[in-house]
């Protein structure tokens, strides 16, 4: 049993502090957002993630699990101090390290005689050495015997506390073998590969491994929109390249592109770092104006399917940036509802779980609270989260509310054949002259 401070409440930090408490250690949550620790304490979960709600509140009645905005508590007898602070993209894509610093200070100002400062949020490479040089000059002439230590997270949102519990490796880097080997213990119930290796490479490999996913998807969005033109059909393309064991098959459904909290930020800062050092990261810069593209061509889609998208009322299905989360932050539906107001279009928009979150973002969008609210009056719909909820819709139901039978299934959920039977044009994405309006 160690005694764990978790700096930071977001998705990284919570998931991450619980899950440690799950294991049996005693776990202090900070948050400087009163509010956010506020809701915590009285057993409601800032975020939407399936499971954690109830894994908090088994750890809080065990006492393992506490949620404090006050540092010296949070700091007290601290053996582990965990920083998940977000790390906004500031200009020009370069992350903001403002949180980390603040947390940093802190942990030099309050730590005990020693600590192991560890390093969850994504920073640029060499964030780690800069984070040993703030507290060493904060701390001054008090001896603190402290190292740090970069490990990197892979939490999927929507499946974090099993991606947790179930991780793939758990990168740890430090330049203190010793330091990471004590990280490494915490994960060791959890029987999993622990890669050691230095502190640099090891904020490498998250860039890097977000960055690969991000290039497959724009990859397959690319083919995908090949496959339009030739008459071929992406998903099969897909599956076909996926049962080569180099390829997998993960990471390969095209759609309307990546988003979420990691992706776009994570490929920009790289860019930006790579830029910076005087590399050309054409690849990169390739896959981020790939997926931008993908979201231009759905309203292009559209616009050739109504002839011009003034005044026309558009369905969209699904606001969060992919399933399972209430997460917004650069959602292409976000994107292309904007794109389509732009061209006069009226925008319907239906979500299982974002609608609070979409109400401040979506000002001019009629939130209605079903599918088939959204459908009333509609000239189209566009399909842009692939819920569960929404694979096995009522296709009579929504076409006789609409007022012209089109949908654009921008997540390749359904089968075209099926949705055509009901009388609709069904348009896709990569689906060979299937998507053609
Ligand atoms: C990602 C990484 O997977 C995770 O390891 C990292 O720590 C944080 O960033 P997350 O942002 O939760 O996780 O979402 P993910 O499931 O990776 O999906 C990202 C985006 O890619 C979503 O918008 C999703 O819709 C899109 N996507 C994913 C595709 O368009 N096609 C795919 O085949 C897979």
């Amino acid at each position: 049993m160690s005694k764990i401070c978790v700096i930071g409440t977001g998705y990284v930090g919570l998931v991450t502090g619980t899950c440690f408490a799950d294991l049996g250690n005693v776990v202090t949550c900070l948050d400087v957002n009163p509010d956010r620790i506020n809701k915590l304490n009285s057993g409601i979960m800032p975020i939407y993630e399936p499971g954690l709600e109830q894994l908090v509140k088994q750890n809080v009645s065990a006492n393992r699990l506490s949620f404090t905005t006050d540092y010296p508590t949070a700091l007290k007898g601290a053996e582990y101090a965990f920083i998940a602070v977000g790390t906004p993209s500031g200009n020009d894509g370069e992350a903001d390290l403002r949180f980390v610093k603040s947390a940093a200070e802190a942990i030099a100002d309050l730590a005990e005689e020693s600590i192991l400062v560890i390093n969850k949020s994504t920073v640029p490479v060499g964030t780690g050495d800069w984070v040993a040089e703030v507290i060493k000059n904060r701390r001054g002439n008090r001896p603190l015997n402290f190292r740090v230590v970069s490990n990197p997270e892979f939490l999927r949102e929507g499946s974090a506390i099993s991606d947790f519990m179930n991780p793939d490796r758990v990168v740890l880097g430090s330049e203190d073998r010793k330091a990471a080997n004590l990280v490494a213990q915490l994960y060791q119930p959890l029987r999993c590969t622990i890669m050691i290796t230095d502190l640099r490479t090891a904020e490498m490999i998250k860039y890097a491994s977000n960055a690969f996913l991000a290039t497959r998807i724009s990859f397959i969005n690319e083919i995908g929109n090949i496959c339009e033109e030739m008459g071929a059909d992406v998903r099969e393309v897909a599956l076909g390249m996926g049962y080569d064991k180099r390829i997998g098959h993960s990471f390969l459904d095209a759609g309307l592109g990546w988003g979420g909290s990691c992706f776009p930020k994570d490929v920009k800062a790289l860019e930006h770092m790579a830029v910076l050092h005087g590399t050309h990261p054409q690849l990169l810069q390739a896959v981020m104006e790939i997926n931008r593209n993908q979201r231009r061509r759905a309203v292009m889609k559209l616009r050739k399917a109504l002839k011009n998208l003034n005044e026309k009322t558009i369905g969209v299905l699904g606001i969060s940036f992919k399933p399972n989360t209430d997460d917004i932050r650069d959602a292409a539906a976000i994107e292309i509802i904007h794109l389509l107001e732009n061209e006069g279009a009226h925008i319907r928009a239906y979500d299982p779980q974002a609608m609070e979150n979409a109400r401040s973002v979506l000002k001019n969008v009629v939130l209605c609270e079903n599918p088939y609210q959204v459908a009333e009056n509609a000239d189209a719909l566009i399909l842009a989260t692939e819920w569960n909820e929404f694979k096995q819709l009522d296709f009579s139901r929504l076409k006789v509310l609409m007022k012209h039978p089109i949908i654009l299934d921008g997540r390749n959920l359904w089968d075209p054949e099926t949705v055509r039977s009901y009388g609709f044009t069904y348009i896709g994405v990569g689906r060979g002259n299937t998507t053609k309006p």
